[in-house]
């Protein structure tokens, strides 16, 4: 893989963050929404990038010691050369560096390769939201981590 540089999102991302966004959910959420998500103070977008490529990206909270991960995706022409690996394990090391001790996550129960993406990072399935999803009434896997280990 390409050298990837992993770092805070600026507004001069939004564009390419909502391309990835619109390629990667069934409800993508608007670039109003990521735009608040760089003022809210517990909220954080970080980028991979390969040279000028915006090639993935990750939203996450950071609320006293629990790391909450909205939601993390590799532009489709990236996928499969580590790039989410790459953003979770640095996501994760950030909330460990912060002080958290527990990573938390909801994602669709039909989602494997995200299921597979968590799992490879040490998450574990501790409950089933049923109908959780509003657009279609998917059940969500509510996923855990300890950041203490
Ligand atoms: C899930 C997603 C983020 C993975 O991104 P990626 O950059 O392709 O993932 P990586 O190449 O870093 O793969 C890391 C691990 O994820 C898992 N994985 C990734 N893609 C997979 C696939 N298609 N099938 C099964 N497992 C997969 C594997 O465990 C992989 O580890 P390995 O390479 O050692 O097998 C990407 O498919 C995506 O953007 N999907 C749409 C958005 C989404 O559903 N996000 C998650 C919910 S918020």
């Amino acid at each position: 893989m390409q050298d990837l540089v992993i770092e805070p999102a600026s507004n001069g991302d939004i564009d390419s963050i909502d391309e990835i966004e619109q390629h990667s959910f069934k409800s993508p959420w608007s670039k109003s929404t990521f735009e608040g998500e760089l003022l809210r103070e517990w909220a954080r977008i970080d980028v991979a990038r390969m040279g000028t490529r915006l090639v993935g990206f990750c939203n996450y909270w950071l609320v006293t010691t629990e790391l909450h991960i909205l939601a993390i995706a590799t532009h489709p022409d990236f996928r499969g050369q580590g790039v989410a690996r790459a953003v979770l394990d640095h996501v994760l090391d950030v909330a460990k560096k912060t002080g958290c001790s527990l990573a938390t996550l909801e994602v669709r129960r039909s989602n494997r390769p995200a299921i597979a993406l968590y799992e490879r990072a040490g998450f574990k399935t501790v409950h089933v939201r049923a109908r959780y999803y509003q657009d279609d009434g998917e059940d969500a896997l509510v996923m855990l981590r300890g950041l203490t280990e």
